[in-house]
């Protein structure tokens, strides 16, 4: 919940706007620090309503009337900053950080767009690729331009991952967590770079769009490659390395007719033949053109979603001047937990464990859990939506082409797994997705909250049908959103109103008090464990 805090006395504007004073000091945070008790029970007070003159003075202040964050106008925080007050946000549930031209959510009625393009058609008509360009440079390519950065991608993947980057992966223990190896090697990959490393090269080194390009393709042709070493090692097995472009390989994913024809090469086609290829002189992995053609459409499904909370992160990070790869890691890292990208992975723990507890008939004790607050409905909820998810009705569909395919043992691939040998249990898993699905939205619990799948509800189970290991399934979330954190790394550093992210706190500690000496400070504690300082069931909630 959004609150105000008022703050001792009006700070100066600045002359750029924000609130700081001509002698660098804060803006309007607290100057006398507030107890937690204090700051407590204020918080626990309802927040009074604001009387409407007021409400029109911040109107008659805003930079737009309507369609801000929560619905309203967007007013600058210097504005609150002039009058000694600061937003206290956390989470950032009502505070918007840019402008920004890539994507567009209608939370209240289920809107998605990348670039003004609604998802249904790209996820129809389009492929990743093609996705990931609209994202970085704002238009749909011509049949040439597709093909070119298609090549481009092509070229940074056939280069290979750098010899140190794989001895990183290769170094790690084969259990490692997918995630963790994917963030260890995206940072390990930024780190061989110094050439473009704003830290080692200078401020200036992503000054032109050339020199912001070679970051795009080196992330996006880093990403399958680091993914399919990762699969590999924990199977014991080496990378091998990308094939030279091969139709049989490259030419089969993305919609029919996308950028116009004539592409050249398929992301998603080189991923599986990284992933399943036996051996370096093995014969290519050929995967079944469904599972191609599906696995392109979950990137392009993820490939942006705005300020998530990994996005907002390598904002953040390039908001420090760091090189676009580490500010990538950090993402990965973001993404890794199970309210963002994890969830993929916990729903199909969660859906798993409904399995062994007796499926469908386990679904009511399980919800009277979740409504107890024990557990969260993973997959269920969303910061931004209040309505179905766009995304998780057209993965649910994308669910069902695959199980076919799956079922109707035609996969074509000579893989192992990835490449589409299938999971046996995904047609179990989504019955009981469904069901609990079906369950969730008819009960009070979660229509009052408006809680409903997101797109994570039903993206497991076509990784599980597909015989991925379920750590896996973040890595390919990361794939995907890869495009996004990058048009938004190059949204940020042609953004005039960016400045390094710092976000003001609340002070609620101790006030000033004099350094006791040890021998002066009693005789408690017996070396025991430091007193608990977050309640458990606070916890629980994040
Ligand atoms: N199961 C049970 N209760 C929930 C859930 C859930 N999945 N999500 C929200 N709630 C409750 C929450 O406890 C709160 O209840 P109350 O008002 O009684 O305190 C109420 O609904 C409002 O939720 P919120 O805390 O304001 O939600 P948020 O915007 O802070 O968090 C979320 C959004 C996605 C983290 C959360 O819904 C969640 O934890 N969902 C499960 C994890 C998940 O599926 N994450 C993937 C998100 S979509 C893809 C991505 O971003 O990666």
């Amino acid at each position: 919940m959004v609150r105000l805090l008022s703050a001792a006395a009006p700070p100066p504007s600045s002359p750029r706007g924000s609130g700081a004073s001509p002698t660098g000091a804060p803006p309007s945070a607290p100057t006398t620090p507030t107890t937690a008790a204090a700051a407590a029970a204020a918080l626990a007070a309802p927040p009074p309503r604001l009387p409407p003159s007021a409400v029109a003075a911040l109107r008659a202040a805003a930079l737009s009337p309507s369609g801000g964050v929560g619905g309203g106008g967007l007013v600058r925080a210097s504005v609150l900053g002039a009058a000694g007050l600061t937003v206290y946000d956390p989470g950032y549930t009502n505070t918007a950080s840019a402008t920004s031209t890539i994507t567009y959510i209608d939370g209240g009625r289920g809107i998605l767009r990348y670039r003004g393009y609604p998802i249904e058609q790209l996820a129809a008509r389009s492929h990743f690729l093609e996705a990931a360009y609209l994202l970085s440079y704002g238009e749909l390519p011509t049949a040439a331009q597709g093909a070119a950065f298609s090549s481009r991608v092509a070229a940074a993947a056939g280069a290979g991952l750098p010899a140190n980057v794989l001895a990183v992966v290769a170094a790690l223990p084969r259990g490692v967590h997918p995630m963790s190896a994917l963030v260890t090697g995206l940072a390990a990959l930024g780190g061989v770079h110094a050439e473009t490393n704003p830290a080692l090269a200078g401020p200036h080194v992503y000054d032109t769009p050339a020199a912001q390009d070679v970051q795009l393709f080196r992330v996006l042709a880093a990403m399958p490659l680091l993914a399919a070493a990762i699969y590999r090692h924990a199977r014991g097995r080496p990378p091998v390395s990308p094939r030279p472009y091969d139709p049989a390989i490259h030419g089969t994913a993305g919609g029919a007719g996308a950028a116009g024809g004539g592409r050249p090469f398929s992301y998603t086609g080189l991923f599986l033949d990284l992933l399943e290829r036996r051996s370096e002189g093995s014969p290519s992995a050929v995967a079944h053109p469904v599972v191609v053609r599906a696995l392109d459409t979950l990137l392009l499904l993820h490939a942006d979603h705005e300020l998530n909370c990994s996005t907002a992160t390598v904002r953040q990070l390039a908001s420090s001047g760091v090189d676009a790869t580490t500010a990538v890691a950090g993402a990965a890292a973001a993404l890794y937990g199970p309210l963002h990208g994890g969830a993929t992975e916990a729903v199909l723990g969660m859906l798993g464990r409904l399995a062994a507890a007796g499926g469908v008939a386990a679904i009511p004790d399980f919800l009277a859990t979740v409504k107890r607050g024990e557990v969260k409905l993973m997959g269920f909820g969303h910061r931004v939506y209040r309505q179905y998810d766009p995304r998780a009705t057209l993965v649910r569909r994308l669910a069902y082409e695959v199980f076919e395919a799956v079922a109707a043992g035609s996969d074509g691939s000579d893989s192992g797994g990835g490449g589409g040998s299938g999971g046996g249990g995904g047609a179990g898993l989504v019955a009981i997705a469904v069901a609990l699905e079906k369950a969730a939205l008819a009960d009070d619990y979660f229509a009052s909250r408006r809680l409903y799948p997101n797109v994570d509800f039903y993206t497991g189970v076509i990784y599980q049908a597909l015989g991925l290991d379920a750590g896996m399934y973040t890595v390919l979330f990361a794939i995907g959103r890869s495009a996004g954190w990058m048009a938004h790394w190059r949204e940020f550093l042609a953004d005039p109103e960016a400045r390094i992210a710092r976000p003001r706190q609340w002070y609620v500690g101790a006030p000033e008090r004099a350094y006791v000496d040890v021998h002066a400070r009693g005789r408690g504690g017996g070396g025991g464990p430091a007193p608990a300082v977050k309640n458990p069931a606070v916890l629980s909630k994040l």
